[in-house]
């Protein structure tokens, strides 16, 4: 059976992005493949948690991943920091790693420019870390969205470098996994890109957040561009308009609530307001309202398990206990495998 391996930062509550985006299919491959899911608190590290929002944002991912019907039954659910393996893996393909590289990947320059005051080592060797967390278990199929396709490519290059290196075929080639050929696309409340939290709050719906905040939320979703300071822009935005008009294509923002309706609401709802749009009828407010309550039906079972499982101290205990065992039976099994491979023999 192949292994799957993916995981999501620990750095707060998860949104609608990471279900469509990447639980979902935890969720299908469980049941296909040895999985192991982990909640990366490592990786979370860059930005310098404190010690109660370190265990707390870890704790609110492991309830989200339960709550959203990942089962530690099927996949191995377990904690990054609870196998040291993975630490000591990256270590040594941190050696086989060049600055020049991974200063090239988009993830990093994204991050300078988001943090330039705390622009951390960690920060730079990220995808050596994923790598080990990929490779570390041998996977070969990782789910995760677009924006990770560049890492999974340095993923490759370091396994192959390692075997190359030491002249044998020990890590397989991991590769990004997606179900549908078309990488679900979820896009956030700003009228921008994709749905995330670094864009602030007010741009994500949270697998927890109750009805009433979820309305208030897609009530504010913005449909338009917004209003220009020069004229030229605001001529300039007309033009636009009309040329959009002509074509029936819809603003970016406008889009972005239709995708958001292509996940959460039926065809026939899709369809009308597709209709609406089309005949020029539409009334955006009509659009969010019906939006706000497919997203809150879509949510309603994963919440109420959240509210549960959040509880049930023991049952948590338990289930990250059974995934540290698991996960460190495989990981300790390779480490101690590229200890030999790599020349460190007991005396
Ligand atoms: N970089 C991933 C993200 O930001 C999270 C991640 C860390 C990951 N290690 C991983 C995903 C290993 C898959 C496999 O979404």
């Amino acid at each position: 059976m192949e292994t799957v391996v993916s995981g999501i930062r620990s750095t707060g509550k998860l949104h609608l992005g990471n279900y469509y985006g990447a639980i979902q299919n935890f969720v299908k491959m469980q049941h296909q493949y040895n999985c192991y899911f982990f909640i990366a608190d490592l990786h979370s590290l860059t930005t310098h948690p404190t010690p109660d929002d370190m265990h707390g944002n870890a704790k609110q991912v492991l309830v989200e991943y339960l709550a959203a019907g990942i089962d530690p039954d099927k996949a191995t659910i377990y904690l990054q920091s609870d196998v040291p393996e993975t630490a000591e893996l990256y270590l040594f393909l941190n050696m086989n790693a060049y600055v020049g590289e991974l200063e090239r990947s988009t993830s990093f320059k994204d991050k300078i420019r988001a943090q330039p005051d705390n622009v951390n080592a960690g920060l730079l060797t990220y995808p050596v870390l994923m790598a080990a967390d990929i490779i570390i278990h041998k996977a070969t199929k990782v789910p995760v969205g677009k924006d990770q396709e560049q890492h999974l490519e340095m993923a490759r290059t370091f396994a192959n470098r390692f075997n190359r290196l030491y002249n044998k075929e020990y890590f397989p080639e991991p590769y990004a996994f997606n179900f549908s050929d078309n990488l679900v696309k979820i896009p956030g409340l700003d009228g921008k890109g994709k749905m995330g939290k670094s864009e602030g709050e007010s741009n994500v719906v949270n697998l927890s957040d109750e009805p009433e905040v979820i309305r208030k939320k897609v009530m504010r979703a913005v449909t338009d561009s917004g209003p220009t300071i020069t004229q030229e822009g605001a001529q300039m935005q007309k033009e636009i308009a009309n040329v959009r008009e002509v074509f029936g294509i819809k603003s970016p923002a406008v889009q972005n609530l239709f995708d958001l309706m292509k996940v959460v609401s039926s065809v026939d709802t899709l369809q009308y307001f597709e209709d609406q749009y089309q005949n020029k009828s539409i009334r955006y407010g009509d659009l969010k309202k019906q939006l706000a309550e497919d997203m809150i039906i879509a949510t309603a079972p994963i919440r109420e398990r959240i509210n549960a499982i959040a509880n049930d101290a023991p049952y948590l205990r338990q289930v990250a206990k059974h995934g540290a065992i698991k996960a460190r039976e495989s990981a300790s099994k390779t480490i101690k495998e590229v200890r030999e491979i790599i020349g460190f023999k007991s005396f």
